[in-house]
């Protein structure tokens, strides 16, 4: 589904990310995989995937806050691949605080990491794509961005950011060929959802028709799906996740 292009993927080194790294080597991708910092367990964890697959996968380091680390990254990227088709924004910070205890700070925070830095690297990306008048971006945002939640104002306002710019991106990209979405997953087995308490957890999942937490890949299908050609005519939109969760409400142990 993937052969022949290449793709930008952030957070690569676990949950989300890295399961969006696996799915797209199996379809046959090249990959950038970006993390923030070198570690050999992930370099071996690429080898190994990129081996299995007979696929180039690279790792690259910088955080998508720092700009001119960035910057250069997708100049170096944009030297040593012959196109840049598909970018995977998937880095991400989330945080829970009421409204009345979270400070500017924390909010600040929130939107460089998940919303700034995504508009950021879409930017110099999308330069590329629109003179090949071809690419996808593939934006993860949230549940959380769609529905308040007690606690959500910092994650909540980013993620919304997200699902917002991307409605505007598709508007002024789809000219030169380029489709831009997002995704929203749920609750989802990643490290995001470590320490959370268990009643937290249990009132999550007696709101979700499945009865169960979704799988890191299970994300990565919906992103393969959106940043592949068998999604062409598809753009402007945000895929949720969720095992059809009905949310709202809150997080009791804040309150
Ligand atoms: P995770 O915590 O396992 O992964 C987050 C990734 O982002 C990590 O690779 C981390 O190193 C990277 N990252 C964070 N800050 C960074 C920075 N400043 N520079 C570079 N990399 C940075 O969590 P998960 O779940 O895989 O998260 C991936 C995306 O999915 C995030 O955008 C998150 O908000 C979103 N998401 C996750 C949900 C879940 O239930 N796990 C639900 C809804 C959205």
């Amino acid at each position: 589904m993937l052969t022949g292009k290449t793709a930008i993927i952030t957070g690569a080194n676990r949950g989300i990310g890295l399961a969006t790294v696996e799915v797209f080597a199996e379809q046959g991708a090249a990959i950038w995989a970006c993390a923030r910092k070198q570690s050999d367990e992930f370099e071996y964890k690429l080898r190994e995937i990129a081996n299995s697959n007979a696929v180039s996968i690279t790792p690259v380091y910088f955080d998508v806050t720092e700009e001119i680390a960035v910057k250069d990254t997708v100049k170096m990227i944009g030297k040593n691949s012959k196109s840049i088709d598909i970018l995977v924004n998937n880095a991400g910070i989330s945080m829970e605080r009421l409204f009345s205890m979270t400070s500017v700070k924390m909010i600040r925070e929130a939107m460089e990491v998940n919303f700034l830095s995504q508009m950021f690297l879409s930017q110099l990306i999308s330069r590329y794509m629109m003179k090949a008048k071809y690419g996808s971006i593939v934006n993860v945002a949230s549940v959380a961005g769609m529905e308040s939640e007690q606690g959500g104002i910092a994650y909540g306002s980013s993620k919304a950011a997200v699902i917002f710019s991307t409605r505007t991106m598709a508007l002024e990209l789809g000219s030169y060929g380029i489709r831009v979405n997002s995704v929203s997953p749920g609750f989802i087995e990643t490290d995001m959802w470590k320490g959370r308490s268990k009643e937290v957890k249990e009132k999550i999942l007696s709101e979700t028709p499945l009865g169960r937490q979704g799988t890191p890949r299970e994300v990565a299908n919906a992103i393969l799906f959106l940043a592949s050609d068998m999604s062409s005519y598809i753009t402007r939109q945000n895929i949720v996740i969720d095992g059809g969760r009905k949310s709202g409400g809150g997080l009791r142990e804040l309150v």
